[in-house]
C-alpha cells in the first residue's frame, strides 16, 4: 500500500479540486508523452516522473487518477481507445439516485392548453443533467400528465421510468400496455391538491397483493407509497410488493425542530426495516433544497423522487437567462 493509499483507507478526504488537478496532471502527462512520440519516450517520461516522487509516493499518475477516481465515484476512462487522445471523460455515480418528477411541468403546458413546456423534453433534459429515474402520475383526471405523454415517455426514458398511478382498473391497463421500469401506485382523491397521504396497506393488502400480482404477471415491479410506519411497510413485503416509498410530507410540512427530528427518526427506522425486509427503499413528497440533505444521508435509501422543488427552482434559475435572451432577440431584430 502506497502513502496515498494509506492516507484515504484512514479516512482522509481529498478535495475536489485535487481530483481535478491529478485529471488535468493525467491528461497533461498524456499529451506531453503523445508529443514526444513513441512508446520508448513514454516509457522513459514514466520513469523519470516517477523518479521525481519516488521519496514521497510510488504512484504514477494513472494510478492516482484512479484511486481518486474510485474514491470519488467517478468513472473515467480514455478516449484514447477510440483514437481519439488526451480526452478524459468524468461522471459522477451517486449511491443514492435522484429520479424527477416532470408533473408540475405538464401542469404548466395545461395552464395554456397548448403543447408547451412539454414534460417529455423536461424528461430529456432532466436525464442529460444527471437524474437516474423520471416519475410521472397519471391521475384519474389528468390534471397534469397525459397518455399521450406516459407512451412517449416509455419511448425515450433512457434511465428508469416510474408511473406513479392510483390502483383503479382504468390506469393499471394503461400502466400494462406501456410497461414502465416500475409503478408506485398511490392513494388517490380527486379533489387533493397532491397526494396526501401514504396508502392504508395493512387495511387494503388482500386488494392490493392482487394488484402486485397482476403488475408481477406482466414483469412489472411494484413500490408502495407508505407513511413511514412498520406496520404498512411490513404489510407491503407480505403483499408481494417490491419496494416502498417512504412519504416524507409530513416531515416536509414539519416547522418545529422537535416534530422535524421525530420525523426523521421515524423515517430512518422505516428506511432500516424496508431494507432488512429486502424491500427496494425510496422517499419523496415535499423534499426541497434546505430538506433534503437529512434525508439523503440516509444509507438505506435508494432513491429520492422530487417535484416540485426542483421545477419551481428552474423557473428562477432559468428566469434571468430567458430574460437576457428575449432582450437580445428584441435588440437584434
Ligand atoms: N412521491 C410521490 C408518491 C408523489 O405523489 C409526489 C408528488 O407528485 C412526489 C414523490 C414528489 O413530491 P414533490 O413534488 O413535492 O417533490
Amino acid at each position: 500500500m502506497n502513502v496515498l493509499e494509506e492516507a484515504i483507507d484512514h479516512g482522509f478526504e481529498p478535495p475536489a479540486e485535487a481530483v481535478v488537478v491529478v485529471l488535468c496532471a493525467h491528461i497533461g502527462m498524456t499529451r506531453l508523452s503523445e508529443q514526444r512520440g513513441g512508446k520508448q519516450e513514454r516509457d522513459k517520461e514514466n520513469k523519470r516522473r516517477q523518479g521525481s516522487h519516488k521519496n514521497r509516493s510510488n504512484l504514477k499518475f494513472p494510478e492516482i487518477t484512479l484511486l481518486l477516481c474510485k474514491k470519488f465515484h467517478l468513472v473515467s476512462f480514455s478516449f484514447r481507445l477510440f483514437k481519439r487522445p488526451n480526452f478524459v471523460y468524468c461522471r459522477p455515480i451517486l449511491a443514492m439516485r435522484l429520479a424527477i418528477n416532470i408533473d408540475h411541468v405538464a401542469t404548466l403546458r395545461n395552464a395554456r392548453g397548448g403543447e408547451e413546456p412539454d414534460p417529455v423534453t423536461a424528461a430529456q433534459v432532466a436525464e442529460l443533467a444527471g437524474a437516474e429515474g423520471i416519475v410521472c402520475h397519471l391521475r384519474e383526471d389528468r390534471r397534469h400528465i397525459k397518455d399521450r405523454d406516459v407512451k412517449l415517455l416509455r419511448e425515450v426514458v433512457k434511465t428508469r421510468l416510474d408511473l406513479e398511478m392510483g390502483a383503479t382498473e382504468e390506469i393499471i391497463k394503461i400502466a400494462i400496455d406501456v410497461v414502465p421500469d416500475f409503478v408506485t401506485l398511490v392513494p388517490e382523491r380527486r379533489q387533493e391538491l397532491t397526494t396526501e397521504g401514504g396508502l392504508d396497506v395493512a387495511g387494503q393488502k388482500r386488494f392490493l397483493e392482487g394488484v402486485i400480482r397482476e403488475f408481477h404477471n406482466h414483469k412489472i415491479p411494484v413500490s408502495l407509497f407508505v407513511d413511514p410506519s412498520p406496520a404498512h411497510i411490513e404489510a407491503a413485503k407480505e403483499a408481494g410488493a417490491d419496494m416502498v416509498e417512504l412519504h416524507t410530507g409530513e416531515y416536509a410540512n414539519a416547522r418545529r425542530e422537535r416534530d422535524i427530528q421525530e420525523c426523521l427518526v421515524a423515517i430512518k427506522q422505516a428506511a432500516a426495516l424496508g431494507k432488512s425486509l429486502g424491500l427496494g427503499v425510496h422517499a419523496g413528497h415535499g423534499l426541497n433544497y434546505v430538506n433534503t440533505r437529512p434525508v439523503a444521508s440516509i444509507a438505506e435509501i435508494d432513491e429520492l423522487s422530487i417535484g416540485h422543488a426542483v421545477i419551481t427552482r428552474a423557473v428562477f434559475a432559468g428566469l434571468d437567462r430567458a430574460v437576457r435572451e428575449m432582450l437580445s432577440l428584441i435588440k437584434d431584430s
